[in-house]
């Protein structure tokens, strides 16, 4: 809008309109990869964000459940999620109220978070070792790759459901993906490495 009020009002595209879209474009993109490597090098990771909790509904209502399930928010922070499970067999367990994720050792069925995204390999390991029936996350869209996907799949879970969307401010997509013991994967995972051949 701004970029059109800037330039000619009549929107002829003119060598100086051309010449204004250039530099907008390319300072555009310096900016968005910039966004992206400041996260990689960052020295302290920024784990806490919390979840819309229109979102955090949207996504425990992607869950089947049965009434005895027991349901684990390993990450609970303001509660958007623990508070919303559809019933009181619910734990939680949060590092900055003194409850340790990686010190949690009761037998739960669902596991239903947005976790802290610079430690995802361990979150994924800790949640397999509790033997839950589903493993329901809220990611980074760059943190769903193959590998994890089939490590998942050896572990004896699939990708039932993924979900694409996005939360404002938050950097790029995020990724529901649910996992469930059991369950077929609903991407397919080619591993082929293809050459262009002309
Ligand atoms: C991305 S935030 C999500 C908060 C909340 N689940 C929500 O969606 O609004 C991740 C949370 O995990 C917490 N956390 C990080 N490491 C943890 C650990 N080892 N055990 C428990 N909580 C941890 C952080 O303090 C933070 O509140």
């Amino acid at each position: 809008m701004v970029v059109f009020l800037i330039m000619d009002r009549t929107l002829r595209f003119n060598s100086n309109n051309m010449i204004f879209f250039v530099y907008f474009f390319i300072f555009y993109n310096i900016m968005n990869s910039k966004t992206g490597h400041n996260i990689k090098k960052r020295n302290k990771a920024n784990d806490v964000f919390i979840t819309p909790l229109t979102l955090a509904k949207k996504h425990i209502d992607m869950i089947e459940y049965k009434d005895d399930d027991i349901w684990y928010d390993p990450f609970k922070n303001s509660g958007n999620y623990y508070n919303q499970f559809p019933n009181d067999n619910k734990v939680w367990s949060e590092i900055l109220e003194g409850e340790d994720f990686f010190d949690f050792n009761m037998e739960v069925d669902i596991i239903c978070s947005n976790p802290p995204y610079s430690m995802i390999n361990e979150v994924l390991s800790k949640c397999i070792s509790l033997k839950p029936r589903v493993i329901s996350l809220l990611i980074g869209q760059g943190n769903l790759t193959t590998k994890r996907i089939e490590n998942m799949n050896k572990a004896g879970y699939g990708l039932y459901k993924l979900r694409m969307l996005k939360v404002h401010d938050w950097y790029g997509m995020s990724y529901i993906v649910h996992f469930e013991k059991d369950k077929e994967n609903c991407v397919e995972i080619d591993r082929t490495i293809y050459y262009r051949e002309n």
